[in-house]
């Protein structure tokens, strides 16, 4: 019997999650579900019953999740198969007796599908009805953009001392992964979360200008925002040799960020915490070690 078994622990959230439990809850009543057990020797070296199970392998899932009270469930990074993938594993937790689940979702502003996040979000809102649905318990995580993303959209800045998206004047209340898998690991071994949702978020947003500023300061260099319409963007990163769908990702959460679709800064995640999230100024310095 495991009381909790987290899904996506081979990757950076999953593992955030079951770094965080490993701190008050014991190995043998911890299991994660992962898709090559090789990548989760060390899991099992240290205690954690590793289950193998792939979201589009329905009896996989049913399996694995015998005897799982808690189950975390990581949203699927496979975007254009997550609903099915979703659609699985809420299906295989009811029919293998789960008792709650807590899924990843995001944070947004709009739901009619006007947002320029719509193809990130359609498959979470999917999911949230699923599981609101399911008769099970759930807590819906909604997480706000990571601040982790920040030298994935940005690229190299310190060396071109510019960064170049088209977000526009938006803000966002980036928090870490790292806080986001505590938060988490909290919410799994705290009580009062039944059918809760849960925006998660830092309480402060931030500019991409207010970026540039905390990167100017931290390396003494002058680092400047270039917000390019979307059109500008894509020409300069395919010109650049930047894949297509990156540039189509990059620029479809720049657009929303420049929407204000992401900005609610807040509260909740410090709670969680039971202290301040990371600062933006705080992950940087030690990302760019500055
Ligand atoms: N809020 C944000 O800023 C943000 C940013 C990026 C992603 N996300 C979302 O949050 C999730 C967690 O973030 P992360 O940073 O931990 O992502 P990540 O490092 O890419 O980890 C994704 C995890 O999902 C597992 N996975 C993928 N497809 C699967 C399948 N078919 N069956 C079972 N497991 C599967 C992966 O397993 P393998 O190791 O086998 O590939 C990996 O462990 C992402 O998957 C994505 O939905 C949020």
């Amino acid at each position: 019997m495991s009381d909790i078994l987290v899904t996506g622990a081979t990757g950076g959230l999953g593992q955030a999650v079951v770094e965080n439990l490993l701190k008050t809850v014991s190995p043998g009543d911890i299991a994660v579900l992962v898709r090559d057990p090789a990548k989760a020797a060390d899991l099992q070296a240290r205690g954690i019953t590793v289950k193998q199970g792939d979201y589009n392998d329905y009896a996989s899932l049913v399996a694995a999740f015998q005897g799982v009270d808690k189950l975390f469930l990581v949203s699927s990074n496979d975007i254009p198969n997550r609903v099915s993938q979703h659609t699985n594993a809420v299906h295989a937790a009811k029919e293998a007796g789960v008792q709650h689940i807590v899924y990843t979702s995001f944070q947004r502003k709009t739901e009619d599908g006007s947002s320029a996040a719509w193809p990130i979000a359609e498959a979470h809102l999917l999911t949230e009805k699923l599981l609101k649905e399911s008769g099970l318990t759930y807590t819906i995580l909604k997480n706000a953009l990571y601040l982790d993303v920040l030298p994935l959209f940005m690229g190299p800045v310190l060396d071109t001392g510019t960064i170049y998206l088209p977000a526009g004047e938006g803000k966002v209340p980036y928090a870490s992964r790292a806080d986001m898998g505590a938060a988490g690991a909290a919410v799994l071994t705290g009580t009062g979360h039944e059918n809760q949702s849960y925006d998660l978020s830092n309480d402060t947003s931030y500019s991409f200008h207010d970026i540039a500023r905390i990167l100017s300061d931290l390396s003494g260099k002058p680092i400047q925002y270039v917000s390019p319409t979307a059109e500008e963007f894509g020409t300069a990163l395919t010109g650049a040799g930047v894949p297509a769908e990156a540039i189509q990702m990059t620029a479809g959460f720049c657009a929303a960020i420049a929407q204000g679709e992401f900005d609610f800064p807040g509260t909740t995640l410090e709670k969680l915490l039971g202290r301040k999230p990371e600062t933006a100024e705080h992950f940087l310095k030690a990302t760019y070690q500055l």
